[in-house]
């Protein structure tokens, strides 16, 4: 059954280790949101390395293993600071296939200050499946992370 996104927040922050370990962190919270939500087909991160986001831990197909800043909807959003909601994945220039079946996407980055310190990738096999609830939880799911997880070992 689907959770809501209060719900996958309090899970994910139980599962932080708050340790010098970011791997983890964002694996088990790859792992919530892949199965607390529904109708996604992929979902994780990219990591910000200098002007490019690496892979990170995710939940799906193997992906891209490298995204540069302002290519597709991650580097897109990655160089703008804001999240991007596309409806049709065919209708946005630029796009990078990873897994054909997706159809829409939600991609939200993780931001301290001015510095993109990774996104969250959200894919699905649906059309239009991403809402403003997604947008906002999503976002909220990312500012705890952006807080909560030890990024400055990157
Ligand atoms: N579609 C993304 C690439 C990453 S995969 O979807 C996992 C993009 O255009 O940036």
């Amino acid at each position: 059954m689907p959770k809501t996104y209060d719900s996958l927040l309090e899970q994910i922050e139980g599962l932080l280790t708050g340790q010098d370990y970011w791997v983890a962190d964002l694996a088990n919270a790859a792992a919530c949101l892949y199965h607390g939500l529904r109708d996604l087909n992929w979902i994780g991160f990219y990591i910000r390395r200098g002007d490019e986001l690496w892979l990170g831990p995710f939940q799906g197909r193997p992906a891209c293993t490298v995204i540069p800043f302002g290519k597709g909807v991650c580097g897109t959003a990655a160089r703008a600071r804001r999240p991007i909601v596309v409806p049709d994945v065919n209708e946005f220039p630029g796009h990078i296939v990873c897994d054909p079946a997706s159809r829409s996407e939600l991609v939200v980055p993780i931001v301290r200050g001015d510095n993109v310190l990774a996104v969250i990738d959200a894919d699905s096999p649906l059309l239009n499946r991403f809402t403003d609830a997604d947008l906002n939880g999503m976002c909220k799911i990312a500012e705890v992370l952006a807080d909560r997880v030890k990024w400055d070992i990157l």
